[in-house]
């Protein structure tokens, strides 16, 4: 059955701005995500810091084994509202957080031997499962704010710092060093991992291979990552854990917004939108990288920018173009913009969040959330 999308008249009924996650679309990932765990014997887990719009843990859950937590808030989110498995890392835990952390935790990931130390009776008296952050010094990555291999990088140990051993104690290996990359890329990763850390894979209990990889993206070879993770599990004897967050809410929804006032200057027009670029899509200019616009097209006979409506000369999107001209009150669709959206959104110059919904399988929306001065008075 084809699915049915979204169309204009639903589009008006939705608030705006909203981000709208699509039901359909995000049980599609997950079925594939279920298919790469039950075909190759891993484990998916959801990474929080990525998507964590609990409304939709229902649906996850039956598809998911657990959560990934960067701090006791995100493990909190996964005990009260996904339950099942919760493993932690982060890149240091705070003193006042790691007891929490540890009482609701099945596997935690430090990311320094010297932390492992300072933690290691508390940790196991609580009978959790400790791993520890590896530096591969391998990364296809970029753009250096996403590398975690950079050198000079406070991520995870590098072999030469655990030697032949693994520490007493430690059960598990963990390494983060993909960004929305391809299974080939695991594959020339895993080579770096097999070699520098090859002698201590045989100690472990589990290997971790972090998220960033782009499992939902079209033309991603699924086939290539389960056998990747059949020949780890045989050659180590090993569990094998992937904690995804992009490719969970990959392509599952947009954030619509509207037009509000079209400005011109010295022959550059700008589509004033109800949502800013800093403060809700915060990646655009982070990474940076130009997000898809629903009906804008290559060389259109209409040029525009796409204005935020925070205070910062740069919060806007350059080079939009449309076969009509916009004009106030039209919806701007932003597609893609479920993942590291919402989870990293601000209300810098007071603005407020967009509001969080889904549209489901029977063709209905549902609003989840809206917010108002109470959440942008709250975190002051
Ligand atoms: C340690 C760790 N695990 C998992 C993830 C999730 O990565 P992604 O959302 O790219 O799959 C991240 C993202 O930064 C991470 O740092």
């Amino acid at each position: 059955m084809n699915r049915q999308s979204m169309d204009i008249n639903t589009i008006n009924t939705i608030p705006s701005p909203c981000y709208v996650i699509e039901e359909e679309l995000l049980e599609n990932n997950l079925k594939v995500l279920d298919m790469v765990q039950k075909a190759s014997g891993g484990k998916v887990i959801l990474a929080l810091k990525g998507f964590s719009t609990y409304h939709t843990f229902p649906m996850v859950k039956k598809y998911l084994p657990g959560v990934t937590a960067s701090s006791l808030n995100e493990a909190l989110l996964g005990v009260n509202e996904f339950g099942g498995e919760i493993h932690a890392y982060s890149p240091v835990y705070l003193p006042n957080e790691i007891d929490g952390i540890l009482e609701h935790a099945s596997h935690v990931t430090f990311n320094s031997l010297a932390e492992w130390e300072r933690y290691k009776e508390k940790v196991k008296a609580k009978g959790v499962s400790a791993g520890l952050r590896i530096n591969p010094e391998y990364s296809e990555v970029t753009t250096d704010l996403y590398n975690p291999c950079v050198v000079g990088s406070r991520l995870g140990v590098r072999a030469e710092q655990i030697g032949d051993e693994l520490p007493e104690g430690i059960e598990g290996l963990h390494f983060h060093t993909l960004c929305e990359n391809g299974a080939e890329t695991l594959e020339r990763t895993l080579e770096a991992v097999e070699e520098r850390f090859g002698h201590l894979l045989h100690q472990a209990k589990w290997l971790n291979m972090g998220g960033g990889h782009a499992i939902t993206r079209k033309g991603y070879d699924t086939e290539l990552l389960i056998n990747l993770i059949q020949q780890l599990r045989k050659n180590y004897n090993l569990q094998v854990i992937l904690e995804p967050g992009s490719a969970v809410g990959w392509e599952t929804g947009p954030l619509i917004s509207t037009v509000l006032d079209i400005v011109e200057n010295q022959g550059t027009t700008t589509a004033m939108l109800d949502v800013s670029f800093a403060a809700h899509m915060p990646d655009t200019l982070e990474m940076p990288y130009k997000p898809r616009v629903r009906g804008a097209v290559e060389d259109g006979k209409y040029h525009y920018n796409l204005g935020g409506t925070t205070c910062l000369a740069g919060d806007f999107m350059a080079g939009y173009s449309f076969e009509a001209p916009l004009k106030v009150g039209d919806k701007i669709i932003l597609e893609d913009m479920i993942h590291y959206t919402m989870v990293k959104t601000t209300t810098f110059n007071g603005v407020n969040l967009p509001s969080i919904g889904m549209y489901k399988k029977d063709g209905s929306f549902e609003l989840f959330k809206s917010f108002g001065y109470e959440s942008y008075k709250d975190r002051l």
